[in-house]
């Protein structure tokens, strides 16, 4: 399963690819309002910084604009990825966008039936907000299961990108079913790492060692 950072905070990124392990980056409008700063300057830096795929959102809302502004933001870098929220006039653009080889991440799915027309419509990637759907009292990872079964039942090549990640047991989940993806914010891949019994096996350790003679 591959890990992208979901941010558009260049420090973050830059860190997580110190430790090896960024596969990839999402953003969207509201990672980019945080920054304070032009999105084209954004979206360039990042894409340069990154060595994998990286998710610039449209914002426009009518098909023909989304369509144009996908074009655009197709050829800020090689690396980038068109995100579009899963809208009729959204999916009409993407079916445009992805006949031209250009990929598309179909982003603010809730549930399997936007999935569903996502990959008719050719999507690279589907990014259901597992956590927002939580949020509301429903079952998010059932939402990721139900995709995960009905690409598989047809085949489609549109990887699953699991987001919305809100604990470490989002991210044991979204694997457990096959996810292909899992975008998260920097604190919840830090937090991967962290295990009370680590720290207390450690402290241990290295308490014995100073017992070690010299
Ligand atoms: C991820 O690609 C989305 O843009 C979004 O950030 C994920 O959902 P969240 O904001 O609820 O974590």
């Amino acid at each position: 399963m591959k890990f992208y950072l979901d941010t558009a905070d260049v420090e973050q990124i830059a860190e997580v690819k110190r430790w090896g392990l960024l596969d990839g980056v999402t953003t969207n409008p509201s990672h980019i309002s945080k920054t304070g700063r032009p999105a084209r300057e954004v979206w360039k830096e990042i894409c340069a910084l990154v060595d994998g795929p990286v998710s610039l959102q449209c914002v426009q809302t009518e098909a023909d604009a989304i369509y144009e502004e996908g074009l655009g933001l197709s050829k800020v870098a090689d690396n980038a990825v068109v995100k579009i929220p899963v809208t009729i006039e959204g999916m009409i653009a993407a079916k445009r966008l992805a006949a031209q080889g250009i990929p598309i991440n179909v982003t603010t799915c809730f549930s399997a039936a936007q999935a569903l027309i996502a990959a008719k419509c050719g999507a690279s990637y589907i990014s259901p907000f597992v956590g927002r759907i939580d949020n509301v009292g429903q079952d998010g990872m059932e939402v990721a299961r139900e995709i995960r079964q009905v690409y598989d039942n047809y085949g489609f090549e549109t990887q699953l990108l699991f987001a919305g990640v809100r604990h470490p047991l989002h991210v044991r989940d979204a694997a457990l079913i096959g996810c292909d993806v899992c975008t998260m914010m920097f604190e919840f891949m830090k937090q991967l790492y962290h295990h009370p019994l680590t720290d207390i096996a450690i402290d241990l350790f290295a308490k014995d060692w100073e017992k070690v003679p010299k």
